[in-house]
């Protein structure tokens, strides 16, 4: 059989972890003939929890699994890791500014860059979940000079599939038939979700759905805030759907997108459809190969060229703000 994959999920403890780890475990992501060795990473008051983890990943006898490091030892867990899914992070409490929580993150970020590049196999891919995602993935980057940039990228496959859903839902048609929407942006409420090139059983998503108040309003914030509107349901963030994406996002990197198909990833910007460039943008992209490419040729109208250039201001402004509170810390 293969050699095992060794997989860094960090914040293994956590909600998202927690629903990750069996998953990878399982097959959902590297497929049914990989196995994987599952590195855990959490911090120490965690630590009692993410053992707990451990045991139950060993108690479901998952044959793909091949082992489980759980340990708050980054240079441990990083260890030729080839995946790394970057969860963990400081979550914004009641009462801290938005300054306050950045800086947690970002330095935290830049430890863990550091770590990653000292340890994981050449050729790792790092997914950044952990908010905010982009500029955390940028920070990394930053600080993981030895890493290609093209393998550093964040998750805006949640909200793609939000958006799939909500026109699958819509029209009535099983979510696999809807196609090749696009995120684009930042993680955040000012992302662009859009439809415009999309499709629904092979026809353009704004003649099956018919309804362009629909797509232009209700879909668009919908998709932009569903994360706060699942927060409010269950009380608990989307950790389900957002492991289940974080699936998606390294099964397409890794084994590729279907032809005439692409998938929204968040990725160091060179500057298409006049997004700023050095950030993370999230685009259109295909994968081949174990690599991706940004989906070039796109109309873009003067509706979408207005939502593209607010996210990406935002990304701009996110990224000095970082910049800021690293040289401060
Ligand atoms: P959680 O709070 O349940 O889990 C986070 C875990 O990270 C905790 O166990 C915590 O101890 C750990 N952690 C904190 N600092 C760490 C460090 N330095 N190293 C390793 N682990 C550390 O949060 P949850 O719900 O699992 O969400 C995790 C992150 O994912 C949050 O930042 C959340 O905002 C983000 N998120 C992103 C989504 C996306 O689509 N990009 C979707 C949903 C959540």
């Amino acid at each position: 059989g293969k050699a095992p994959v060794k997989v860094l999920i960090t914040g293994a403890a956590g909600q998202i972890g927690y629903a990750l780890a069996p998953r990878v475990a399982s097959g959902s992501m590297l497929g049914p003939d990989q196995p994987v060795i599952l590195h855990l990473l959490d911090i120490p008051p965690a630590a009692q929890s993410l053992d707990g983890v451990k045991m139950e990943l060993i108690d479901s006898a998952f044959p793909l699994l091949h082992g489980v490091v759980a340990t708050t030892d980054v240079e441990e867990a990083t260890k030729d890791v080839e995946i790394a899914i970057m969860v963990g992070g400081f979550p914004r409490k009641a009462g801290m500014e938005r300054k306050d929580v950045m800086s947690k993150n970002v330095s935290i970020y830049k430890s863990q860059a550091s770590a990653l590049e000292k340890n994981a196999k050449s050729g790792v891919k790092v997914l950044v979940v952990a908010n905010p995602a982009n500029t955390n993935a940028l920070i990394l980057k930053e600080n993981a000079p030895s890493i290609p940039p093209e393998n550093i990228t964040c998750l805006t496959r949640l909200d793609h599939n939000r958006a799939l859903g909500q026109v699958a839902e819509r029209t009535g048609t099983p979510v696999s038939e809807v196609k090749n929407v696009i995120i684009w942006g930042n993680h955040s409420s000012s992302q662009y979700p859009d439809v415009a090139h999309g499709t629904v059983a092979g026809k353009p998503i704004t003649e099956a759905v018919a309804d362009d108040a629909w797509l232009k309003g209700d879909f668009i914030t919908t998709v932009q805030q569903r994360g706060a509107a699942i927060i409010k349901m269950r009380g608990m963030s989307s950790a389900l759907s957002a492991a289940s994406s974080a699936c998606d996002h390294i099964r397409d990197w890794v084994k590729g997108t279907p032809s005439g198909t692409w998938v929204s990833m968040g990725v160091f910007s060179d500057g298409s459809y006049g997004a700023p460039k050095d950030v993370v943008y999230s685009f259109p992209v295909e994968c081949k190969d174990g690599g991706w490419k940004i989906v070039q040729g796109l109309q873009i109208d003067e509706f979408a060229a207005g939502k593209l250039k607010a996210t990406g201001d935002e990304l701009v402004e996110e990224k000095a703000l970082a910049l800021e509170c690293l040289a401060e810390a």
